[in-house]
């Protein structure tokens, strides 16, 4: 059918392998009898209990998504590929809101399903899934996906916008348009074909594959080849000014201005050539780029931020000025939050305070403004201490606490080790878990190996204690 889908091949050599699985979950009972039990419905991180599901593991996702801008409506296939990690006799995905299931398969066979509390989609293959054996699951769904409006977290999932729709994930948005596990350790590649009324652009993570018009509707494809963690998938769908430019060594950057925005003339290429020497300086810095292309999308999405969405970050118009210090923090992301995600969400200072650390090095460098300055005007600044950067709170993964402190524990971590071994560990701790999930105690525990000095009561003073560490 679609030729040109490099999801195809893939899709083509998992189902070679299937049934070879396949006679294995149903070949002789000669062996042990294998005890098969239903996953897990969640992943156990203690702030999001529901999030992710157990005992099994998604290698990618396939999403193939036609979206009606005049009713809001999606008619969507996911098709996933996953092995199991037990022998399975049930697993749950994450799916949430209004929409509705047309048709649900394991290996190509009918399963039954329910649907339980807010997010559980109890699937239950025709035969147990052996431990260690590949399985698809394809869910043909329908309907008007609702954004998540959390209190403390914002508006997340898929946002409609006047001229289509955004949908950015972090942390619990995937589940409003697709069924995913969703957990940031259970990374996957993406392959995302998307159909739109013809005259409208979809942009998404990673590289575009070819786009085709039939009875005046438009598929778009983009595949992110790399692991990525379901809070960092994104699309963008509406009018949009496209720049395609390259980044050092051939990058491909693509980036995007909603053209309702009202722009500066040439602000198109100086979004483009700005990323591209962000991403420059940062490979500088950080080490090389994790991902085959890069870029970012400038759109009217009204959700008062801007996220890290793998490869191609989203700015949101209303996140003020999109300048060099918000791309610096959005592009250092690549490195630390996309590339290397954190198992649980009360690590995020692994994220934010290296972001906010990668603005503060972005100042030095392009507007002389020493980080010593910054982090001292910061820590003189600072009101609120009184609470833990490596545990801040479900509802406070989002304060300044997690990305001010988070960025002056760096600052005081570089005046205790010295620069030499700091700018080390800004370079091996994104190259040694590459693609990989990270905890704070990794964290301290590599610093501590690549010094040789015990850092213990530095990091428990910084990241543990709530109150304003003496210096
Ligand atoms: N993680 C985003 C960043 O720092 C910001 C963000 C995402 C956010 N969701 C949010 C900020 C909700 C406030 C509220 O780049
Ligand atoms: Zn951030």
């Amino acid at each position: 059918m679609r030729g040109a889908n490099p999801s195809r091949g893939r899709l083509l050599a998992v189902s070679v392998v299937l049934s070879a699985g396949l006679l294995a979950t149903t070949g002789p009972a000669a062996e042990a009898a294998p005890r098969f039990s239903p996953g897990a419905p969640g992943a156990g991180d203690p702030y999001f209990p529901d999030m992710g599901n157990g005992g099994y593991d998604v290698g990618h996702y396939d999403i193939r998504l036609t979206y009606r801008p005049a009713t809001q409506a999606i008619d969507a296939t996911t098709t996933i590929l996953a092995t199991a990690t037990q022998d399975l006799s049930r697993f749950d995905l994450d799916f949430q809101g209004p929409l509705t299931i047309s048709r649900l398969t394991v290996n190509g066979l009918n399963a039954t399903y329910t649907r339980s509390g807010a997010q559980e989609l109890v699937i239950t293959p025709p035969y147990g899934l052996r431990k260690g054996s590949p399985f698809v699951v394809s869910v043909s769904y329908a309907g008007v996906p609702q954004k998540i409006d959390d209190p403390a977290l914002g508006l997340s999932g898929w946002v409609t916008t006047k001229d289509g729709a955004v949908a950015l994930n972090q942390p619990i948005g995937a589940a409003t348009y697709y069924p995913v596990n969703d957990t940031p350790d259970d990374k996957a590649t993406y392959t995302q074909t998307i159909t739109v009324p013809a005259g409208l652009t979809v942009l998404a993570n990673g590289e575009p594959g070819p786009t085709t018009t039939r009875d005046h509707q438009t598929t778009f494809r983009w595949s992110m080849n790399r692991p990525m963690a379901s809070e960092l998938s994104m699309l963008a769908i509406g009018n949009y000014d496209v720049t395609h430019g390259t980044a050092a060594g051939g990058l491909p950057n693509i980036t995007a201005i909603g053209k309702s925005i009202d722009t500066k003339p040439g602000q198109g290429n100086v979004f483009n050539q700005t990323t591209a020497q962000v991403i420059q300086w940062e490979s500088s810095v950080y080490g090389p780029y994790p991902f085959d292309s890069t870029g970012g999308i400038i759109a009217d999405v009204g959700v008062h931020y801007a996220l890290e969405t793998q490869s191609r970050p989203v700015y949101d118009q209303r996140t003020s000025d999109v300048d060099g210090d918000l791309l610096a923090h959005e592009l250092g992301h690549q490195w630390f939050g996309d590339s290397l995600t954190p198992v649980r969400w009360s690590d995020i200072w692994l994220n934010e305070g290296f972001a906010t650390y990668s603005e503060w090095l972005y100042q030095e460098k392009f507007n002389g403004i020493p980080v010593q300055q910054t982090f001292a005007d910061t820590y003189a600044g600072e009101e609120d201490w009184s609470g833990k950067v490596a545990d801040p709170g479900r509802d406070h993964i989002f304060d300044d606490l997690v990305y001010n402190r988070g960025a002056m524990t760096l600052q005081a971590l570089r005046l205790k080790i010295g620069d030499r071994a700091f700018f080390r560990v800004l370079t091996q701790w994104p190259s040694t878990h590459r693609y990989g999930n990270v905890s704070t105690q990794e964290f301290i525990r590599f610093v501590e190996q690549q010094t040789g000095r015990d850092l213990g009561s530095f990091f428990r003073t910084w990241l543990y204690q709530p109150g304003k560490p003496t210096l």
